[in-house]
C-alpha cells in the first residue's frame, strides 16, 4: 500500500493518494492537480477513483482534471449535489483499491454529506489503519459547522450533527491514525486547529477537547461560541462551482501586450502581480496587487479583494510562475484570468507608462515620516487594533482598503503602510499606489507597535522641552 498526503500550503488543504495493485485512489484533490498525476505515474499507479468527503467551500475541486487525465470514476457523498456522473456513497459502503478497503462512515455537520474513509490494509490486517476524516475531526479541533448555511437554528444542529459524529470516532482503537482534510490556518477550521498534519484517535482522546467530552452540549457550546468570524470569501460561488458541471483544466495563459491589458483596465480588471515583494516594491504597475508567490494565502488574499466578474492578468518573473499564480486565483474560484502580461514591468516602461515605487522603511524611518506629516497606516484587522491601538494612526483593514483608499491619501506628505508583523503591507501597500498620489512606504522591518512606541517617546519629550520663544 502506499499512502501520501499533499498539502496545498496555500489554502491549509490536505489531500491524499492512496495506491495498492497498480491502482490509486486520489481522495479530495485539490484544484492543481499535476502532483498526483506525476506521483501516480512515478509509481506506477492508474488513478481509477476520485473520492470526496463533501461539497468544499473553500476550494476548487480538481477531480474534473483528473477524470479528463485518467478517467477515473467519482465517488461523492450520497446526500452530494452534482451535476455530473458520480457514484453516491452511502454509510457502511466499501470499495477496494488493490488490497486496500475504504469503507464510509457518515459523519455530517460541518456539511450535511459529510462522509470520512476508514481506510484498512488487507494485506497486513483486518483493523483499520486510519481515518481519512475530511472536515469532521481535525487535528486539536473539530470543523466549522456554519459553512452550508447562514441560519442559527441550522448551524446549531450541525453542532449537534457534528458532535454523534465525532463521537462515532471515538468507538475506533487508540491506534487508527487519523489524516484531516485540513490543517492550521484554513477557513473552514475553528481556532485550536493545529499545523500538525496527522494524529491518532489516541491522541487525539486526550489533546482534542472535541473527542474527549461525552457532553453535548458543552460541545455545541464551545464550537458554537469558537466559530471565526470570516467564511472562506468565495465560498458560495467555489460551492456553486464545485456541484458542477466538471471542470477541466484551463487552456495556457494568453500571452498579452501593454495595449490588450490596458483595454482589460479600462473594463475594471485587475492585473495580479506574483514577483517577490522586493521586485515590486522597486517598479509596478500602479493599482496592480502584490501577491507573491512566496508567500502562502495569496489565493484567499485575492479572493477577499477582487470581484468575482472582474477580468484578470497576471503578471509573474516566468511564464510558469504566471501559470502558477492563475492556478491559485483559480483554485479559489477566480477563473476569469484572460492572460499574462509579456514582457512585464519592462514592457510597460518600454511603452513610456508610468510605474510606481514603494518605499521599504524601518520603524525608526516610519517615526520620522510620520512626524513629518505622513499618515501612518494601521491595516490590521479590528480586533487586533482594538486590543492594542496605536494613537494617531488612521486604521482601515487591508480587506477593506480598495473601497476606502482615498481615506488614506489625504497628506500629500504619504503614507506609511504598517500591520502587525509586516506579512499583509506588501498588498495594502500595492492596492495604494496610483499615478500622481502620495509616496507609499511600508514598514518592511518590525511592526506598528514599534512606531506606535517611538511617536509616544517622541511626543513625549515634545512636550519635556520648553516652547521656543
Ligand atoms: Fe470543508
Amino acid at each position: 500500500m502506499i499512502f501520501r498526503q499533499f498539502i496545498d500550503e496555500d489554502l491549509g488543504c490536505a489531500s491524499y493518494l492512496i495506491g495498492d495493485g497498480g491502482e490509486a485512489a486520489v481522495i479530495d484533490p485539490s484544484w492543481e492537480t499535476t502532483p498526483y498525476l506525476e506521483f501516480a505515474a512515478a509509481h506506477r499507479l492508474r488513478i481509477s477513483r476520485v473520492f470526496e468527503t463533501h461539497t468544499h467551500a473553500d476550494h476548487l475541486s480538481g477531480r474534473g482534471r483528473i477524470v479528463a487525465a485518467t478517467g477515473a470514476e467519482i465517488l461523492l457523498p450520497s446526500g452530494a449535489v452534482a451535476a455530473f456522473p458520480h457514484r453516491p456513497l452511502r454509510e457502511g459502503d466499501v470499495v477496494a483499491v488493490g488490497n486496500v478497503r475504504i469503507e464510509a462512515l457518515a459523519t455530517p455537520g460541518h456539511r450535511p454529506e459529510h462522509i470520512s474513509l476508514v481506510v484498512t490494509n488487507r494485506s497486513l490486517s483486518d483493523e483499520p489503519i486510519a481515518v481519512l476524516s475530511g472536515d469532521s475531526l481535525l487535528v486539536g479541533d473539530v470543523a466549522r459547522p456554519d459553512l452550508a448555511t447562514r441560519n442559527e437554528a441550522e448551524i446549531e444542529d450541525a453542532a449537534r450533527s457534528l458532535f454523534a459524529s465525532v463521537r462515532r470516532f471515538a468507538d475506533l482503537p487508540d491506534h487508527v491514525e487519523v489524516w484531516p482534510g485540513h490543517i492550521g490556518g484554513s477557513l473552514c477550521c475553528g481556532s485550536g486547529v493545529s499545523e500538525k498534519p496527522s494524529s491518532t484517535i489516541g491522541y487525539e482522546r486526550r489533546a482534542n477537547l472535541g473527542l474527549a467530552t461525552s457532553d453535548r452540549e458543552r460541545f455545541v457550546d464551545d464550537v458554537l461560541t469558537r466559530i471565526p468570524e470570516r467564511r472562506p470569501p468565495t465560498a458560495d460561488v467555489v460551492v456553486r462551482l464545485n456541484r458542477g458541471p466538471l471542470l477541466g483544466k484551463p487552456a495556457a495563459l494568453e500571452a498579452l501586450g501593454v495595449d490588450d491589458v490596458q483595454r482589460l483596465l479600462d473594463q475594471g480588471g485587475a492585473i495580479i502581480d506574483g514577483r517577490p515583494v522586493a521586485a515590486f516594491d522597486d517598479a509596478s504597475i500602479p493599482g496592480s496587487l502584490c501577491l507573491p508567490l512566496g508567500l502562502s494565502g495569496i489565493g484567499t488574499k485575492a479572493a477577499w479583494l477582487l470581484d468575482r466578474d472582474q477580468p484578470l492578468v497576471v503578471l509573474a518573473a516566468t511564464d510558469e510562475q504566471a501559470e502558477q499564480l492563475a492556478s491559485r486565483l483559480g483554485a479559489v474560484g477566480l477563473l476569469d484570468v484572460r492572460g499574462r502580461l509579456t514582457g512585464g514591468v519592462e514592457a510597460w516602461k518600454a511603452r513610456g507608462r508610468p510605474l510606481a515605487r514603494i518605499g521599504r522603511v524601518d520603524a525608526e524611518e516610519a517615526t520620522d515620516l510620520v512626524s513629518g506629516g505622513a499618515v501612518l497606516l494601521d491595516v490590521r484587522d479590528s480586533d487586533e487594533h482594538l486590543a492594542s491601538p496605536v494613537a494617531g494612526s488612521l486604521q482601515i483593514p487591508w480587506r477593506d482598503l480598495r473601497l476606502r483608499a482615498a481615506e488614506a491619501r489625504s497628506s500629500r506628505k504619504g503614507i506609511v503602510v504598517a500591520c502587525a508583523t509586516g506579512s499583509r503591507t506588501p498588498i495594502a501597500a500595492s492596492i495604494l499606489t496610483e499615478i500622481g498620489g502620495p509616496p507609499v512606504f511600508r514598514l518592511a522591518e518590525g511592526g506598528i507597535a514599534d512606531v506606535g512606541n517611538r511617536l509616544s517617546r517622541r511626543y513625549a519629550s515634545d512636550r519635556r522641552q520648553p516652547a521656543a520663544a
